[in-house]
């Protein structure tokens, strides 16, 4: 069915309403900006979005750490909802976990990131002094800690690399440079810029030989030379990651080693791969499925001597919600569930925790996590101040970033119901049984209580049923 704009009518939005109420149309209460880990300026301003729909008025306030954000000269909450630093100031006063709190009188839901401060390190790795062979190859490195992530240029006696395709550098701090000629002997260095800071490393010397220093073992396969590979890496959905390999022939006589790459015994040959330069991998749109060992095959196309290596990819991703809390309406005394489950993408498995209202549940009594769902047993409403009315939420974390939704819990008081029985305990006798045991209520309306109902759990490996 496909409806013009023009074409669709009111009714049609009233009738979906109906059909799929706290799905498309009762939006309680739900944030459409939230916030994501941010890296900002030290002595910069910041402004941080944050947003929310649904039953008007909707407050919107702040916290860090746990304790409320109060209007301030570092902070201002602006009438949009957005927090405004005027200036980002140091990492102990600013770093931390950040929440939005949005309430309207329905409930209270959260938006949860972590602010970093922008930073560099000193380089931990500089180049060091390499010495290659006419026609061979050679490989520089260098390493710093970055946040955000670092761009890596080189430079050559202090000007910017040549643009040719002898010289390949890879996002991890890597300068490989092929078929090396003459002129390529030289002074090489590398240079990190992130948003904070630029930093240059020390210079290292490539020095040209014109013969490959013989080996002890002597190889009649002359198989190609290792230089250097990835390790196990590591690498995020949807991002692009480069495997390195490279070989070097055995000797002068040889022709460069042809390098190919699969993957469970299968020729990577799809356009999600690539050679990246001469000999590494480009793997692109990187799912979880991605995860796995890639096998670099070298070969002296000559004398058909192989060597191959094995780097394992571990791609992983911020947690993303597979099935997420329905509202529900519940009668006084009944069990209510809300169920928060995680694609299996979301890797490591985050963790869940349950809000209500903006705060963390203390998971005992008549709150209970089973399977991937919060159980409330014996919902109450208006006993004394407290009610279990409100909005529930679950948010999903791991080292990537977090995932959340929520639910309202609604709790139905029908007129002339009795109220619930008192002082109800349970005495585990063995297994399979408990001596329940209660009082009547404290009754107002005329009406004689016939039945009591007592709703259990059998909690077996798969199966749970309330009976
Ligand atoms: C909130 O207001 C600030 C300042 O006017 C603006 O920069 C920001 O983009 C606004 N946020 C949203 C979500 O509209
Ligand atoms: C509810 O009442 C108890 C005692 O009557 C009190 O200690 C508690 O602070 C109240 N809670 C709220 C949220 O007002
Ligand atoms: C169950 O508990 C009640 C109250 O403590 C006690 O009177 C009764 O004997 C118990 N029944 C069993 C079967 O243990
Ligand atoms: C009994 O009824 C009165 C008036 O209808 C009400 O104020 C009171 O709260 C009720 N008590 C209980 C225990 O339900």
């Amino acid at each position: 069915m496909a409806i013009q704009p023009s074409e669709a009518k009111p009714w049609m939005l009233l009738l979906f309403c109906g059909l799929f109420s706290s799905v498309l149309c009762a939006k309680d209460l739900e944030f459409t900006v939230e916030l994501n880990n941010a890296a900002v300026v030290k002595g910069s301003s910041f402004i941080w979005d944050c947003a929310a729909e649904g039953a008007l008025p909707i407050d919107i306030t702040w916290r860090k750490d746990g304790q409320a954000i109060v209007n301030s000269e570092q902070h201002t909450i602006l009438r949009n909802g957005s927090l405004y630093f005027t200036t980002i100031e140091r990492k102990k006063q600013d770093e931390g976990v950040y929440e939005c709190v949005a309430s309207n009188i329905y409930g209270t839901i959260v938006s949860r990131a972590n602010l970093f401060i922008a930073s560099m390190s000193r380089f931990l790795e500089d180049p060091q002094p390499v010495t290659a062979s006419l026609k061979g190859v050679a490989r520089f490195r260098c390493y710093l800690d970055s946040i955000p992530q670092a761009d890596i240029s080189w430079e050559k006696d202090r000007l910017p690399i040549p643009f040719n395709n002898r010289f390949v550098v890879l996002p991890s701090g890597v300068l490989q440079i092929h078929d090396i000629q003459e002129s390529d002997a030289a002074n090489y260095r590398c240079i990190a810029v992130n948003i904070a800071n630029k930093r240059r490393s020390a210079e290292a010397p490539l020095t040209v030989q014109s013969t490959i220093p013989l080996l002890d073992d002597v190889d009649d396969m002359r198989k190609p030379r290792l230089v250097s590979r990835s390790g196990s890496t590591q690498a995020l959905a949807g991002k692009t990651v480069i495997l390195e390999c490279l070989f070097e022939r055995y000797s002068l006589q040889d022709t460069p080693p042809e390098v190919t790459w699969t993957r469970g015994g299968q020729l990577l040959y799809t356009n999600k791969y690539s050679v990246y330069g001469r000999s590494n991998l480009r793997i692109s749109d990187l799912v979880v499925f991605d995860s796995g060992t890639y096998v670099c095959t070298a070969r002296n196309v000559e004398t058909n001597g192989i060597v191959s290596v094995n780097i394992y990819l571990n791609v992983q991703a911020p947690p993303t919600l597979d099935m997420v809390p329905n509202g529900v309406t519940r009668p006084r005394a009944s069990t209510a569930r809300f169920t928060c489950i995680c694609t299996v993408d979301s890797k490591p498995t985050p963790t869940i925790t349950w809000l209500k209202d903006g705060r963390k549940i203390d998971i005992s009594g008549r709150f209970n996590i089973i399977y991937d769902g919060l159980v409330i047993v014996n919902v109450q409403k208006n006993t004394g101040n407290e009610t279990d009315e409100g909005l529930y939420q679950c948010i999903a974390e791991n080292m990537y970033g977090r995932a959340q939704a929520s639910a309202r819990l609604i709790i139905e008081v029908a007129e002339n119901s009795p109220n619930p029985p008192r002082n109800v305990a349970a005495t585990v006798l063995s297994s399979t049984s408990v001596n329940v045991t209660w009082q009547a209520p404290i009754m107002n309306i005329t009406v004689d209580i016939l039945t009591y109902t007592i709703h259990y759990q059998l909690m077996e490996k798969s199966y749970m049923s309330p009976v």
